[in-house]
Order: structure tokens, then sequence, then C-alpha cells
């Protein structure tokens, strides 16, 4: 099947910018890109036309970071930190993490594909048309793997590619307490194996109240063992350098990275690692401690932007409410923002061959705005002018 938008202001994201080209055709053939570029150009192609109006073309858009499969909310615990509780505190107290890991122990299948669907439905309504999406709230190998199996079964569900991760070190569960290197010896000589099929992707918490660098490097170990992809939760509560170690071991991300040094973002540009920004979850932490930007900027690492939705840090469904945060909480460009949710979250999950701009060979994953410029996708707040979504040409 061929099929073309024509009139379109398109960006392509295929330079270091937004590859803005006015008056733009995209050419579509069998849900493959086949041209984007100017009218001037495009192919004499049979099939359907589409004028956009002069509508803005981007790439469908990319949240590379989300928890969007658990069993009920933490808006109890919300009340608590908001009487004065912190995070940790909560966390250490049997609350945070833990607290969702019952909810989702105590769910099927079913019922956890049921609740993720109304927030899948909210990022499709802005555009999005790929999404990764963590285990790590079940902590047992049957609860991770009913995870794994929710989070794919979505696909089935919605027109969207789901992208799923195995990030069973996110917390100790209760029946471990004290002994955090058995609960990783369960994770690497058990979970990862039986998880290995139904991911892409292993991810954990390096952190003071998940675990230590030590720990993170034998899941790292177990993941390339079995083929899969490392990410990391890194530099989010304090500074261990677990984002230098994961871009050590080739990992496609690290992510938060508030507390990152400049060495662990020469190390992440080096060695090609994303480094993927939860404005999210940094805002509803009420965090202070910005992550270092700048020496992103001059070490030249990529840097992505994602929801990071989950009912403990970050309760949010909206990605373009993450562009506007980024650039006001966290002063990205535009351009950054908007890299941010196309080519460089698509690189945050080794697909950039696949999605993230609009090029010869990948997937028409496309989002019609009803704007002309491109900053308005930024600058607005709480509003969503999606036209149309448009995934593998549909
Ligand atoms: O990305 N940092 C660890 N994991 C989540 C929070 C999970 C939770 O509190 O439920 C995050 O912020
Ligand atoms: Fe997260």
């Amino acid at each position: 099947m061929e099929q073309l938008w024509t009139n379109a202001r398109i960006a392509t994201m295929a330079d270091d910018g937004l590859g803005l080209i006015d008056d733009g055709v995209v050419a579509a053939k069998d849900g493959r890109i086949v041209y984007a570029g100017p009218a001037g150009g495009a192919p004499a192609m049979a099939g359907t036309v589409q004028d956009c109006g002069g509508r803005l073309i981007t790439p469908g858009l990319i949240d590379c970071h989300t928890h969007l499969v658990h069993g009920a909310n933490r808006a109890n615990e919300w009340a608590m930190r908001l009487a004065g509780a912190s995070y940790e505190e909560i966390a250490r107290a049997g609350g945070g993490i833990v607290s969702t890991m019952r909810a989702t122990r105590g769910a099927s299948e079913a019922d956890l594909v049921a609740s993720a669907l109304p927030r899948l439905d909210a990022l499709i309504a802005e555009g999005v048309t790929t999404i990764e999406i963590k285990s790590g709230y079940g902590l047992s190998t049957d609860d991770e793997l009913k995870m794994l199996r929710a989070a794919r079964a979505l696909a089935g569900h919605r027109k969207i590619r789901v992208e799923p991760t195995f990030l069973g070190a996110h917390a100790l569960p209760p029946e471990y307490k004290d002994d955090s290197d058995a609960y990783i010896d369960l994770v690497v000589g058990e979970m990862i194996p039986a998880a290995a099929p139904l991911a892409t992707a292993v991810d954990a918490f390096c952190e003071g109240i998940g675990f230590s660098p030590a720990q993170c490097e034998r899941v790292f170990a177990a993941a390339k063992a079995h083929g899969l992809k490392i990410k990391l939760h890194a530099e989010q509560l304090s500074a261990l350098s677990g984002s230098a170690l994961a871009a050590r071991h080739g990992a496609l991300s690290a992510d938060h990275l508030e507390h990152a040094t400049e060495d662990d973002v020469r190390a992440m540009a080096e060695a090609g690692t994303v480094a993927v920004l939860l404005p999210g979850a940094y805002y509803f932490m009420r965090e202070t401690k910005l992550p270092p930007i700048d020496a992103m900027r001059r070490h030249g690492t990529r840097i992505a932007l994602a929801t990071d939705n989950n009912p403990g840090t970050s309760p949010t469904t909206s990605l373009l409410l993450m562009l506007n945060m980024a650039a006001t909480l966290f002063r990205l460009t535009v351009v950054e923002a908007l890299r941010g949710v196309t080519v460089n979250a698509a690189a945050a999950l080794g697909l950039g061959a696949e999605i993230g701009t609009l090029e010869n060979g990948k997937a028409c994953d496309l989002a019609i705005w009803d704007v002309g410029d491109p900053a308005e996708l930024v600058y607005r707040i709480g509003f969503n002018p999606l036209h149309q979504r448009i995934k593998d040409g549909q």
C-alpha cells in the first residue's frame, strides 16, 4: 500500500537539529517511509494522498523510560510526603516500591493490562508510537514474568510498539530482607534466564535504597550473557557513578542523573550511552540538584526525555508536559527537547535504525500536529495539539 502526506511542514530530525522542511512530503510503502523531503522531489506514487493543510509532522513520539504496568497507586504516600515524610523514609518503612510490589503481586496479568490501558491511551493521545515498559514491581520470578507478559500484551490491544525491560533489581523484596546478595543471585541465576525471551533489555536501580554498583555489575554480566541490552537507573538520589559503570559496559542509557558528575557524563559520551532525563520525577520529588546539562553538551552526551511513568516518583502520562518541564526546569532548548523524545529516545532503546526520524527505510510512525512552529509543542502546558497519529502507516 502506498501513501502520501502532502502540504506539511516536516521535522525529520535527520540532521543535528529538527531537520525542518517547509512544504514537505512524507511517502510510505507498506508501512515504511520511502521519501521524506521537499514536495519538489517527491516520487510519483499511486495510492492515498492526505493534504495536511500546512500542519507540522514529527516522528511519532517515543517514551523511552516507563513503569506503566503496575498495581494500584500511591496517592496515600504522596499525602504522607506532603505532611513531611521523605521518599526514602517511606521506602525504608516498607512503603515505596515495596507497597506497589504488594499490589502488583495481587493483580493478575489481565488486571495489570486493564489498569495500564488508560495510562497508555493518554500517551497515545499525545502521539506516542513507541513505549518502553519496565518490570520491577513483581520482585519474584513469577511476578516479574507476569509484568513482562502484561507489557507485551498491551501491544495486542493498541497500535503501539512496546519494548519490555526486565527490572528485577529494582528493590529488595521482604523475603530477602538483609540479604541483597542472595536476591541478586536469584536475579542473575533464575530471573534473567527466564525473562530473556520476553524482554529486550535489563535495567537496575543503582542507589543506596536500591543496589550497589558491584551488584549492578553482576546484573549487567548476566544480561549480556543472555543477549540482552542494558540500562541503569543511576545518580537519582546520590552519586555512586553507576552511570559511568553502565557506560563502561556499553549500556544503551543511564537514566535520571541529577547527581552525575562530569566524569560520568564524559564516560557516557565516549560509549554512546544516552542520558535519559526524567523531569517528571525531578519535579515530583521536589529535587533541587540539576542534572549536569552543560557538561553533557560539552562532551556531546546525547540527551533523551521520558515520563518515567510510575506510582511513586512520576505519576504523569504526558510526554508533552515533559517537553515543557525539560525546558523550564532543565533549560533544554526546543531542539534538544524535541530530539529527546524522537531520535535520541530511539537511541536509548537501541532502535536508532528503525524509528525516531523521518528517513527512508524507517517505520512510518508520524505525529501530525495542529501547530505551525515546533516550539509550540514545548511551550504549551497541559494542552494537546495532536491532529493525527500514524503507526506503521496506519
Ligand atoms: O524511576 N528510581 C526508581 N524507580 C522509579 C521509582 C519507583 C517507585 O517509587 O515506585 C523511578 O523513579
Ligand atoms: Fe524509573
